[in-house]
């Protein structure tokens, strides 16, 4: 809940501003109270009147309104709220924020507050990755600013990527998290990600294609509602999200011992594509051509990591969260999956070269349970993520 909480809603000029609509609603429906601010571009998606009518509040527009420079100035405007959300915030205003402008009432808002501020992004895909704009987000990060999103989908312009706002509920946890109050606030939850290497000699490994994108959407969203994730991740090719406690480790064996260090936790999501076999035995020196005679390989079954914690008897989790990456029969093999393994819930996925989803961007899961299946739509890794995140908030408050 946001009660007697203050946001000063800063609405820019992006073509994502109409979520900011429902963004507002969703506020004020937690208790928040909410005094918009549009920009002269934002006027150009959204209306003054449905920001204000919304929000139950005059929308400030102007940076020399006397009348109200008289009644409250902007610098007071600006320290009167508990957060500056910032939604959509376009590479433009980003970009003023970077060096300090204070050309209009928004920049002004933002340079004048002492007041935390959290920045949704919204732009167009080249923009978001252009070195400029990720120079001014790095600027933005280590002046104490905080991002929800953007996330990765079809973008309103027709190209596909990165740098659409995250959706209002995303937003919302967001915002609850900055005020310590997510929904995952005092859970501790486990997230393995990533591949394991198993070991053949000093240079040499057995590994597998998984670059740990959605383990680590995973722990991102998991920890943006609040909760205390501890990742233990593989060598992975996707850096680690922020907010998370990092476990690094390169085996199975390795990322079995982190998990039991890790209990106990509330929930666990073992998202990790761990190498079913390691070599039996890893030599300690490398194994070197001996004449075109080919070195034999003995191989050993690793410890089935999420079956272990999933049977616990004392440890285990309340919610159990595991992976089955199939190409055949997704439904059928990974109801077996889950039954056999002894998990809650199993997000599957057809990983068949065609479908493009390992190491890819997007991802299409099915959600078993015990009661049956639920068919998500093709998304972005980070939608699977925060809606998988949201998911578990739920059952862990039931
Ligand atoms: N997993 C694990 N430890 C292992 C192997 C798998 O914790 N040694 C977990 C993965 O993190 C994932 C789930 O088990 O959550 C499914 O893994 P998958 O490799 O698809 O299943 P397998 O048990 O290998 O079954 P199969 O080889 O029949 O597909």
């Amino acid at each position: 809940m946001l009660s007697s909480k203050h946001i000063l809603l800063i609405v820019a000029g992006g073509i994502a501003a109409y979520k900011s609509l429902d963004l507002i609603r969703k506020l004020r429906e937690r208790g928040a109270r909410v005094t918009p601010v549009l920009t002269r571009a934002g006027e150009e998606f959204v209306t003054p009147l449905s920001v204000s009518a919304l929000a139950g509040h005059e929308v400030h527009r102007d940076l020399f309104d006397l009348t109200k420079e008289a009644e409250m100035g902007h610098i007071q405007l600006s320290r009167s709220a508990d957060l500056l959300v910032v939604a959509p915030g376009t590479a433009d205003l980003m970009a003023k924020m970077a060096q300090g402008r204070a050309d209009d009432l928004a920049s002004t808002l933002l340079l004048a507050t002492d007041t935390p501020v959290l920045v949704a992004p919204s732009m167009n895909v080249r923009m978001w990755d252009h070195r400029a704009t990720q120079r001014n987000i790095a600027t933005l990060k280590n002046d104490g600013v905080s991002f929800v999103g953007p996330n990765e989908g079809d973008m309103a312009c027709g190209e596909y990527g990165p740098g659409r706002m995250a959706e209002p509920l995303e937003i919302v946890a967001a915002i609850e998290n900055a005020f310590g109050e997510g929904p995952l606030k005092g859970k501790r939850i486990l997230v393995t990600s990533g591949p394991t290497h198993e070991p053949i000699d000093p240079v040499r490994y057995i590994a597998n294609r998984s670059s740990g994108a959605q383990g680590s959407a995973i722990g991102g969203a998991l920890a943006r509602l609040g909760a205390e994730v501890i990742f233990v991740t593989g060598p992975a090719d996707v850096a680690p999200p922020e907010g998370v406690n990092v476990v690094n480790v390169q085996s199975a064996a390795e990322m079995l011992n982190a998990v039991e260090n890790a209990l106990p936790v509330d929930a666990g999501v073992f998202a990790a594509a761990v190498a079913d076999w390691r070599v039996a035995s890893e030599s300690n020196s490398k194994i070197k051509k001996q004449n075109g005679k080919l070195p034999v390989l003995e191989f050993a079954e690793n410890p089935d990591i999420l079956a272990k914690v999933s049977q616990m008897k004392d440890a285990r989790p309340s919610l159990v969260v595991g992976f089955a990456a199939e190409t055949d029969d997704v439904i059928a093999n990974a109801t077996a999956k889950r039954k056999r393994k002894g998990c809650d819930w199993i997000v599957a996925n057809d990983v068949s070269p065609e479908t493009g989803i390992m190491g890819g961007a997007e991802n299409d899961v099915l959600l078993i349970t015990e009661t049956g299946s639920e068919d998500w739509p093709r998304m972005g890794k980070a939608a699977v993520a925060e809606k998988l995140a949201l998911k578990i908030a739920e059952a862990l408050s039931a």
